[in-house]
């Protein structure tokens, strides 16, 4: 069964082919991050007018790739959300005409079932139940899949996303947007150990996360000493790749923290590592370490499916389509909405 799917819910323009939820015949991204950068983050109106212009280039090119054109689609999948509401909207209206004139059943996708689904795009055997941590832009949560698309919510954070706190801390020391690459490629061989900074402790014992404190930490520590931010990436001063390199292992710390607690207590089969911060190699490698010590098989996504992509909305697609899930021609977008 070939699904096309469509994923517009932020800054990165996708659609891709997946054959029967594991064999991607293409996966075309067309991303906006250079449109946004000049702002330090990702402005909605910009990233909406983006898509509306790039969606039927981008899925035109992810059916030439796959070398099929529409007839041989038997399914149309879209992100309906959680994300940004006029960005969601344009995918969710092209997957819904395209479904509409060729009379194909439209299979609404939740984002992060797409960051969690991810995996078993390389065929890898996965052995459920899985523990994954999923950490992104706009999710840092904990959740337990029993099996495929089956997902338990353990622990979410309370505030700030992990990316979205590498993004912020980024732009206050001037390292640019996106700005996970670019806190990982100042901290490069840079003493993370020069600043301690605390992991955050939920009051009522929830495996929780919390980065707003972390960030207001290198917001005071930056402002009681001064320290103006870097003119350029590739000549950053020693106290921003200091301060950049020990937020990292903060981050990275705080994550691995929760996930150990919860595997402890869960007692998965593996461990699932997934969303654009796991592209972030100190999070890798920690996690590897973490999964070492637990006895737990790792699997995290080669980078083209961590970062947001469609291939793993048609990963989710294909799972859910088994399950039964249908959307009607009523199907709206949600800017916010609960794992199902
Ligand atoms: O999954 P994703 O592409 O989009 C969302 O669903 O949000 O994740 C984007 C996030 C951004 O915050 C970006 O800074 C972060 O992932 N990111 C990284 C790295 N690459 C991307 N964070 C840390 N280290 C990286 N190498
Ligand atoms: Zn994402």
């Amino acid at each position: 069964m070939r699904i096309l799917a469509v994923e517009t819910s932020c800054d990165e323009t996708a659609a891709a082919v997946v054959e029967d939820g594991a064999r991607v015949l293409s996966n075309v991204v067309s991303s906006q991050a250079a449109l946004h950068a000049p702002y330090g983050g990702v402005v909605p109106e910009l990233a909406s007018r983006h898509h509306i212009e790039n969606v039927c280039p981008v899925i035109e090119q992810a059916l030439g790739d796959a070398g099929v054109d529409l007839d041989r689609i038997d399914v149309v999948a879209a992100t309906q959300g959680p994300g940004l509401i006029g960005s969601l909207l344009v995918g969710v209206q092209v997957a819904k005409g395209i479904a509409y004139v060729r009379k194909l059943p439209l299979v609404p996708v939740h984002h992060v079932a797409g960051h969690l689904e991810a995996p078993f795009l390389t065929g890898e055997d996965i052995e459920l139940p899985a523990l994954a941590l999923v950490v992104s832009g706009g999710h840092t949560s904990l959740i337990k899949m029993p099996a495929r698309g089956t997902y338990h919510l353990l622990g979410r954070t309370r505030d700030d996303a992990a990316g979205e706190a590498f993004d912020k801390v980024a732009k206050l020391l001037g390292l640019g947007y996106p700005g996970g690459p670019a806190i990982e490629r100042v901290a490069r061989g840079a003493n993370d150990r020069a600043i301690e900074f605390a992991v955050a402790k939920m009051s009522d014992g929830r495996p929780d996360f919390s980065f707003s404190g972390i960030k207001t930490a290198v917001l005071h520590y930056v402002r009681s000493r001064g320290i103006a931010p870097a003119e350029s990436l590739d000549d950053a001063p020693e106290t921003i790749r200091n301060l950049a390199a020990s937020f990292q292992r903060g981050v990275v710390t705080a994550l691995l923290l929760r996930l150990r607690e919860v595997a402890e207590r869960e007692r998965p089969r593996s461990l699932l590592l997934t969303g654009g911060v796991a592209a972030n190699a100190a999070l890798r490698r920690e996690a590897a370490v973490l999964a070492g010590d637990l006895g737990l098989p790792l699997h995290v996504p080669p980078l083209r499916f961590t970062t947001d992509n469609a291939a793993m909305i048609g990963a989710a697609g294909f799972i859910a389509h088994r399950r039964g899930v249908r959307a009607g021609w009523d199907l709206n977008a949600e800017a916010r909405l609960p794992l199902p």
